[in-house]
């Protein structure tokens, strides 16, 4: 919190600018002897009262004072960051490429020209750190963004946990959750040169809704790839996205030929998200209109989805305060990266006043991380994107069994937090779907929102450590990411509430197998594969 003190500004005089930051005094020196630099300060000044001297400042303030902690700290809409954040210039090292399978080489740019829009290759690329927003996507981010940061108070008080749990709420945005950070980028720069439609698969339908409402706001079209469990389960997202004009398949489909194979093969097959990927890739790569776009895993989507740290991290100093630990669910890992980017920026640039630590939450029916392989696989079931990732994956040919935490059952994972966690960096953890909806259930009961099954994860990890804290005595704060709402997936609470819901664990023997395919297709992948 800043207040300015004593403000001496003179035409040709150093000014001096004394202002109370965490209760000490801290005592900038402006030299304003010219006017660009007069300016100069004017600006800064303007830019803390802003921020830091803000009605609302003091509400925090007083309410802490009163021991009445805020339930939640909103920006205003000028907050919304004018830059994302990407990590790759700051990772421990240089994060491997993708590979052609033949010759082990750099996948060349002719295998990805095709698929994605030239400025997202770009940006796929770069090593750039900050990464400018355009103008016309912060417009659209008004929508919704800045998202509110809440104080889980009841769900503490529940717990009677001294641990603080802080989470940020994406559910607020028109699909429900955070995809729309990444499909409003995309769709921009497809329609800036000149495509007009995007193609993509979706698992949950969380993504699929976002990217069809994201070429609806650009007058663009788009065709979704929907993994058919989720096609069935949820046809409420399917009516969504098609009430935003998108044209929705339940995939695998008879509208592409790697579905039509797939189909051959197994008539009855529940679909995944490496076979929906396969879908829209081969449909955006022989339609010269169209391009592909995809919800997670790469680089330039994880770099979209930081404007949710950098927001959090204003927001939490409002507060005053900073977390000791950082949690989310992973699917493929863009929602958690978005959230701990910016504190991890912090922490590699000696910025962090803690020692931050991150954690990933997986589900026991789809456990990469925690139970798959580091090294490199196929993206997609049907080998349409002709490259090769080096990821935790479980094998991509992985059928997942129809559980409804849908948006986390891909194969992969995406490759930066994939080095993190092999460097210590990033730590994670697999839950079943039971003990999730149960956490999600007393979160729901103390808190109000009902979030989706994929945040579940992230909550059951946090109500774990708060317990830890009650029995330590550990005064943490907790943060974590409340990705989207659930509104569409009562099925799943249903099936819960009726105790129609297991505790299933993917087999560990299934991914050796899987892996020894992988190898058979691959002999020199045997080094790499040091089977568990
Ligand atoms: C609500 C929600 N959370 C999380 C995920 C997982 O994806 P990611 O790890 O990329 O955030 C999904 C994916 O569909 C989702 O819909």
């Amino acid at each position: 919190m800043w207040r300015i003190n004593e403000c001496e500004l003179s035409r040709y005089d150093p000014c001096f600018l004394v202002v109370w930051h965490r209760r000490k005094p801290r005592t900038l020196t402006f030299f304003a002897n010219s006017t660009p630099r007069r300016k100069q300060m004017h600006f800064s000044v303007r830019v803390s009262l802003k921020y830091h001297i803000h009605r609302q400042l003091w509400t925090y303030k007083s309410r802490r004072m009163m021991s009445m902690p805020s339930h939640k700290v909103v920006l205003d809409e000028e907050a919304i960051p004018k830059k994302w954040y990407c990590i790759v210039p700051d990772l421990p090292e240089p994060l491997p490429p993708p590979i052609d399978p033949v010759t082990r080489e750099p996948a060349k740019p002719d295998v990805l020209v095709p698929v994605f829009g030239m400025e997202l290759l770009k940006q796929e690329a770069g090593q750039q750190r900050w990464v400018d927003i355009p103008e016309e996507v912060r417009e659209v981010y008004r929508l919704w963004r800045p998202t509110p940061l809440y104080r889980a108070v009841n769900l503490e008080k529940a717990l009677k946990t001294p641990a603080k749990i802080y989470y940020k709420y994406e559910g607020v945005s028109p699909p429900g959750s955070h995809k729309p950070n990444t499909s409003v980028p995309q769709a921009y720069y497809n329609m800036k040169e000149g495509r007009e439609r995007l193609t993509t698969e979706t698992g949950a339908g969380q993504w699929g809704s976002a990217l069809a409402f994201a070429c609806m706001l650009f007058g663009m079209k788009s065709t979704i790839y929907m993994v058919r469990a989720s096609f069935n389960q949820k046809p409420y997202r399917r009516i969504m996205m098609e009430t935003w004009g998108a044209e929705v398949f339940s995939s695998p489909s008879r509208n592409t030929g790697s579905g039509r194979r797939i189909l051959r093969e197994d008539p009855e097959s529940t679909g995944s998200l490496g076979i929906a990927i396969s879908e829209a890739v081969e449909d955006a790569v022989t339609h010269e209109e169209a391009k592909y776009a995809i919800g997670s895993v790469l680089t330039h989507v994880l770099t979209h989805q930081t404007v949710i740290g950098i927001e959090t991290k204003e927001q939490l100093e409002l507060v005053d305060e900073y977390p000791d630990l950082v949690v989310g669910c992973i699917g493929g890992g863009s929602s958690f990266s978005g959230l701990y980017w910016p504190f991890y920026y912090d922490k590699v640039s000696d910025k962090s006043p803690k020692d931050v630590e991150f954690l990933a939450v997986e589900s026991t029916a789809c456990p990469k991380v925690t139970r798959g392989y580091y090294t490199y696989d196929h993206p997609d079931t049907a080998h349409v994107l002709q490259f090769l990732v080096k990821m935790h994956t479980i094998g991509h040919t992985f059928i997942p069994p129809p559980i409804h935490a849908g948006g986390l059952r891909y194969h992969g994972m995406a490759p930066t937090l994939c080095m993190l966690k092999e460097k210590g960096i990033v730590k994670s953890r697999a839950y079943n779907q039971v003990d999730v909806f149960e956490a999600g259930q007393l979160f729901t009961k103390t808190e109000g929102i009902l979030p989706a099954p994929e945040p579940n994860h992230a909550i059951k990890a946090v109500v774990n450590e708060a317990l830890r804290c009650k029995e330590t005595g550990e005064e943490k704060t907790l943060l974590f990411l409340l990705c989207g709402h659930g509104h569409f997936d009562m099925q799943g609470y249903d099936d819960y509430l009726n105790g129609r819901l297991l505790p299933y664990e993917y087999p560990k023997e299934k991914v050796d197998e899987a892996m020894r395919k992988l190898v058979k297709m691959y002999p020199w992948l045997k080094e790499e594969i040091n089977f568990k």
